[in-house]
């Protein structure tokens, strides 16, 4: 499947010189985002994964289903001040603004191998500070999935030594 064509590529969004990326055309096909989301969830079932963590809140969209599908858990990551209990927080930097993170604490059990799914890999800054924060809490990031990778952002170069999938990827 040409999963491209699901996705539609929205210029000076949301703000000028950003293409954006938008995935809720892929969400709106039912068989385009069920295939999409089984791409994920091969790759995890040949990591042998335990636990799925996911950032908000388009991680949440790809990784549910996905932890659905494996019949395992789900982790949310979150902006700060959502999560209720003790959290882990880390500040980061995004392609357009700066944020940070919050995961609770005792979500992810030391040794889990963890799969990370979010929607998209710009810069890096997201996931990198989501993979701090899982092995802060003793887990093994055993892979990390998106839907899309920008190329020209170099977000793998920040993942270097992390088994990256990307299902699609874009160099503008
Ligand atoms: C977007 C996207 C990724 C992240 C990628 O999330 O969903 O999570 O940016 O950028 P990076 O690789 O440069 O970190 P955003 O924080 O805009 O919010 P959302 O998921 O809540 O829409
Ligand atoms: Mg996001």
């Amino acid at each position: 499947m040409d999963f491209k064509q699901y996705i539609t590529v929205v210029d000076d969004f949301p703000q000028n010189g950003i293409s954006f990326k938008d995935i809720t055309t892929l969400m709106e096909d039912g068989e385009a985002y069920k295939k999409a989301i089984d791409e994920m969830v091969t790759f995890a079932r040949n990591r042998d994964i335990d636990v799925i963590v996911g950032p908000e809140a388009r991680g949440f969209i790809v990784g549910c289903p996905v932890s659905y599908a494996l019949g395992i858990g789900f982790v949310p990551v979150r902006k700060a001040g959502k999560l209720p209990r003790e959290v882990l927080e880390i500040d980061y930097g995004l392609e357009y603004g700066k944020d940070s993170l919050n995961i609770h604490k005792g979500s992810i059990k030391p040794g889990q191998k963890v799969l990370i799914t979010d929607d998209l890999l710009a810069t890096g800054g997201t996931i990198e500070a989501t993979v701090q924060m899982i092995e802060e809490l003793g887990g093994i990031v055993a892979g990390i999935a998106f839907l899309i990778e920008l190329n020209f952002l170099d977000g793998r170069e920040k993942l270097k030594g992390y088994d990256i999938y990307s299902l699609v990827s874009y160099d503008d």
